[in-house]
């Protein structure tokens, strides 16, 4: 009797320990009582359209910067952290991030929701709901993001190094990163690449492909009047080329069609042709409209869920996101 006394004490006394953890949800701003701020993914949109109307090279900037930061320690904005004293190699410094922008955009958005509801949306969240609105406005494709997300407090060059594919990767080191290390699947690892239907690469990331011979797994007349051109051997400047030819500003799905045309940029684009599943999930995506953008709807939630901190102990809402608090 003395035992199932003590037991049930124990018991009492653990269910009363709160764990704190931050319930991660749709809306979460809108319900959330100390953390309501509810016109926060509506400031968040405002920012992203204003700066893709002057430039809709930030949406591409801004859907790289979600995969860039949510597969190093997941979503949690650890990309954003600048070099410091305490940190001279944040994920900034990795040569894999080469080319990533969007930053001004989370900054500008974080300042304003800093003034309307102090210390309440992370940047993390932000950088979700700023991918998602790119995302949306570039094409139409809407999905849902849930919030509640905190900031990390780690940035590290190597981890981006290690957690990042470079554009070299044949198909089975992309899928073991994806499916194996990331928990996503095969078909995310293609509809997620279709990313590459818009934006810009420097030379620099391909140029292996050119010279000093053309890589039988590119299209001769392609890398011939056009990547070569524009990438001149031993140039003094990185130049910088549209990942898609056909429609460079558009994110649609002819980022499939030039897969099969052997007309991307990466060996990592290429590859995809290389099983059946994969080759047969591209032709899928170039052939029937609409298949990609349904598909894409539901891959990019998931790779904005990807390892979330939500329990305070490991994260903060920072107050500028480009540093940890208490810095
Ligand atoms: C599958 C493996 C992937 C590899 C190997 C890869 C590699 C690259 C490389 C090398 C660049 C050009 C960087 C530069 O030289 O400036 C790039 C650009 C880009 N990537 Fe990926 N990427 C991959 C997957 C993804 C995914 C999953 C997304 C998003 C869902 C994405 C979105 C983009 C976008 C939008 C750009 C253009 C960025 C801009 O113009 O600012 N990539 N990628």
């Amino acid at each position: 009797m003395k035992n199932k006394v003590l037991l049930f004490s124990f018991f009492l006394l653990y269910a009363s320990i709160p764990t704190n953890a931050r319930e991660v949800g749709l809306g979460y701003y809108k319900h959330k009582g100390t953390c309501s701020c509810s016109d926060a993914e509506s400031i968040v949109k405002s920012v992203v359209e204003e700066a893709l109307k002057k430039d809709r090279g930030v949406g591409a900037a801004l859907i790289r910067l979600l995969f860039h930061d949510c597969f190093v320690r997941g979503c949690d904005c650890s990309v954003l952290l600048d070099k410091s004293a305490r940190n001279p190699y944040p994920e900034k410094q990795a040569k894999i991030n080469i080319g990533l922008g969007g930053f001004e955009v989370i900054d500008e958005a974080k300042i304003l929701l800093e003034k309307r509801c102090p210390g309440v949306v992370s940047c993390a969240d932000i950088l979700a709901f700023a991918a998602r609105d790119a995302v949306e406005i570039l094409n139409g494709i809407g999905y849902n993001v849930t919030a509640g997300r905190l900031d990390g407090k780690v940035s590290s060059a190597s981890e981006a190094d290690q957690n990042l594919p470079p554009p070299t990767f044949n198909r089975q080191q992309l899928e073991d990163l994806f499916v194996t290390k990331k928990g996503l699947t095969v078909e995310d690892l293609v509809v997620l690449s279709g990313a590459h239907t818009i934006g810009q690469s420097h030379c620099s990331s391909f140029t292996n492909r050119l010279y000093p011979n053309i890589d039988p797994t590119l299209d001769r007349d392609f890398a011939n009047n056009n990547l070569r051109m524009q990438c001149p051997q031993n140039a003094y400047v990185d130049g910088v080329v549209n990942l898609d030819h056909v429609t460079p500003d558009a994110l649609d799905s002819q980022y499939y069609k030039n897969v099969l045309d052997l007309n991307t940029l990466f060996s990592s684009d290429w590859s995809l042709l290389t099983s059946q599943e994969t080759r047969d999930l591209v032709v899928e995506y170039a052939t029937k409209p609409g298949d990609w953008e349904a598909d894409f709807a539901v891959s990019m939630p998931k790779l904005s869920n990807l390892n979330l901190i939500t329990n305070p102990a490991e994260g903060e809402i920072r107050k500028c996101c480009r540093a940890v608090n208490n810095y």
